[in-house]
């Protein structure tokens, strides 16, 4: 009941207007142009513009590789290319190499009007899923940190994922979300205490039905320096030909206003019957900008799961394209950037965290400290990154663990949670969902950014 007066409050918020509409022709193209990205209200902004994510997943190699495709100017050159055909004006990138330089690829992506949303995680330094507890030490931390550093300079760094799919449809992985809180609360300690430039901050959670809306409200409740900059899930749901209304996203517009924070898809695109990306249509229309703010397709490069839509032979600079990609193209240019506002709410809220449920194990919302020996790369900086070789961290923090079980940590889309088909490995439907009216009950108790 309660919620109603808030959600009038918040719609009553939609009206404020951001400023002139800019068109596909005025987007900068030159690096030293192209501006940064922030979030406000439950929306992105490019200076005064709403920033919608009209992107693709960027993985050549795959999820099981640990090529950095941004370290090999070969390699990004001729891919940019392609990115630029598209029209697309972000990429993911899964895993860097943060010892290498940067530098060439980014100035590449930035000169296409491109950016960048980066994982800060992998196979090596990242959050075991069913044994986060040791994986979270000063040596994973000090690798996520390094990749910050690496990546903060670059106006084009668009945001940073915290964790990727840590939590699964395993029950008991949801055991591991205080741990990827813990990371994104430091991750943005670090940006602040470093005097970096606020880059947005958040997870990016797998297509799981029985375990999504919990695991967004975790990441937006408690105390404001503990809380995500934005959300973002995968979503496999909208199979072409589908709708707003039969893909069920007519819901999860429904479910996430009010939210209070950006989101966006991680990763999209149905594979199940051939691919239109018509779905675009929707994510670009007025019926879901109030709430979502883009997606990014899965995935650019083929890699044997059936979704991507370049053939690439090695670092070879041959690209052979499929029909996805010129239909891809087609609805990016079908289906431009909204113009206006797209009814954003301007102000950010918190939520109540989530209670413990038969899909939900965490009792208590308490975050773990960040480690002692960790501390003071807040004063002093984390210094050189390890790179993707070594040992990694997941043991480091304990001494009685077992093998690292590469793959378990937060590293790839494919890794788990999705089939050959284009759809999420099978969650059970629980059916009532004990989480009754999550968003609709929220407490507001953001400040006004406006
Ligand atoms: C969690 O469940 C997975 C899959 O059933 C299992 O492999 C793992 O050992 C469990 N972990 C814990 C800590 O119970
Ligand atoms: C929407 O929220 C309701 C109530 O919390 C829940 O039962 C349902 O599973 C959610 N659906 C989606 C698609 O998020």
């Amino acid at each position: 009941m309660k919620s109603l007066s808030l959600m009038s409050v918040l719609a009553a918020a939609n009206i404020v207007n951001a400023g002139p509409t800019p068109t596909e022709n005025e987007l900068p193209k030159r690096a030293d142009s192209l501006p940064t990205v922030t979030a406000s209200g439950n929306a992105f902004w490019a200076g005064s513009d709403r920033f919608y994510i009209r992107g693709i997943d960027y993985q050549p190699g795959g999820s099981s590789g640990d090529k950095d495709p941004l370290a090999d100017t070969t390699i990004c050159k001729r891919d940019i290319a392609k990115f630029k055909e598209l029209g697309v004006n972000t990429i993911r990138v899964y895993m860097i190499d943060n010892s290498e330089n940067h530098d060439e690829c980014m100035t590449e992506l930035a000169n296409a009007g491109i950016y960048l949303v980066l994982d800060l995680n992998n196979p090596k330094y990242s959050i075991h899923r069913y044994e986060p507890a040791p994986s979270y030490n000063a040596k994973y931390l000090q690798s996520v940190f390094a990749t910050v550093d690496a990546f903060q300079k670059y106006s084009n760094t668009l945001a940073f994922f915290s964790g990727n799919e840590v939590i699964n449809e395993q029950v008991n992985s949801t055991l591991a979300a205080p741990y990827v809180k813990a990371t994104t609360r430091d991750v943005r300690q670090y940006i602040g205490s470093r005097g970096y430039r606020k880059i947005p901050v958040g997870y990016s959670a797998a297509d799981v039905s029985q375990n999504r809306m919990q695991t967004a409200a975790y990441f937006n409740c408690g105390p404001d320096d503990e809380r995500s900059d934005f959300f973002a899930f995968n979503d496999y749901s909208w199979c072409s030909p589908s709708s707003f209304e039969q893909s069920g996203w007519n819901v999860k517009v429904k479910n996430f206003t009010g939210y209070g924070l950006p989101i966006f898809l991680s990763e999209w695109g149905c594979t199940t019957n051939g691919r239109t990306f018509e779905e675009l249509g929707a994510l670009m229309n007025s019926e879901m900008t109030g709430v979502y703010s883009g997606g990014l397709v899965y995935e650019y490069s083929k890699e044997g799961n059936g979704f991507g839509m370049v053939e690439l032979s090695g670092d070879s600079t041959d690209v052979t394209e499929d029909g996805d990609f010129s239909a891809f193209k087609s609805a990016l240019a079908e289906y431009p950037t909204p113009t206006g506002n797209g009814g954003f709410t301007s102000t950010t809220n918190s939520v109540n965290c989530p209670s413990e449920d038969p899909d939900w194990m965490v009792k208590d919302d308490t975050l773990p400290a960040i480690p002692d020996d960790a501390k003071a790369y807040m004063t002093d900086g984390a210094g050189p990154g390890p790179g993707l070789k070594g040992e990694g961290s997941q043991n480091a923090g304990s001494t009685s663990t077992g093998d690292a079980s590469p793959g378990s940590g937060s590293v790839s889309a494919t890794g788990s949670g999705k089939n050959e088909g284009g759809r999420p490995a099978p969650p059970v439907d629980k059916g009532a969902f004990a989480v009754v009216g999550l968003f609709t009950i929220f407490t507001l108790v953001g400040t006004l950014l406006l």
